[in-house]
């Protein structure tokens, strides 16, 4: 399950994805879409949360899940909170994978798992992978070399 405004996250779902042979699904947020007008709301909306397709996914048959998502504004993007917000996940191993530039906070994370955990989950596992600032980014082969040899 991942939201990616850019790609970047995208990117990463469909390596863990193929590594893991595991069912793939997008979270879509037509608010925050590219574009100076999506970059706006994604702004405004950093730390909130914001509508998804779908809101609800049927997760009986899975688990484990990996809730990927972009760091906007040092915390998971709006998109995946929206997710945990509207989906339980009894018994569930739930591993958060995050893409970033430059930084986020563990307190939004701490407030993540403990969102995850309400919800039913057995375990929570953060994954994070940083690009760097602009101008000086990982190519996206060697954010897959990172996450090779970080995450697994
Ligand atoms: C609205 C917005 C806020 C962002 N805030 C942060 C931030 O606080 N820290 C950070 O490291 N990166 C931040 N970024 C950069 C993204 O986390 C990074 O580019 C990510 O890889 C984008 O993933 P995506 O291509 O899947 O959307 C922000 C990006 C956007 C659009």
């Amino acid at each position: 399950m991942f939201f990616s405004r850019s790609g970047n996250t995208a990117l990463a779902a469909r390596h863990v994805a193929r590594r893991l042979n595991a069912r793939l699904i997008t979270l879509e947020a037509e608010d925050y879409r590219l574009g100076l007008w999506g970059w706006i709301k994604a702004m405004r909306d950093a730390r909130g949360e914001g509508a998804i397709t779908p809101q609800t996914v049927d997760l009986d048959a899975f688990d484990t899940l990996y809730l990927g998502s972009p760091v906007w504004l040092y915390s998971p993007a709006p998109p995946i909170w929206s997710f945990v917000a509207h989906n339980r996940f009894d018994g569930k191993r739930v591993v958060l994978f995050n893409t970033f530039n430059s930084q986020f906070k563990p307190e939004f994370i701490a407030e993540f798992e403990a969102r995850v955990m309400e919800n039913g989950a057995r375990s929570f596992e953060h994954l994070s992978v940083q690009r760097g600032r602009m101008t000086q980014q990982l190519t996206p082969q060697e954010m897959l070399r990172a996450i090779d040899a970080e995450w697994f």
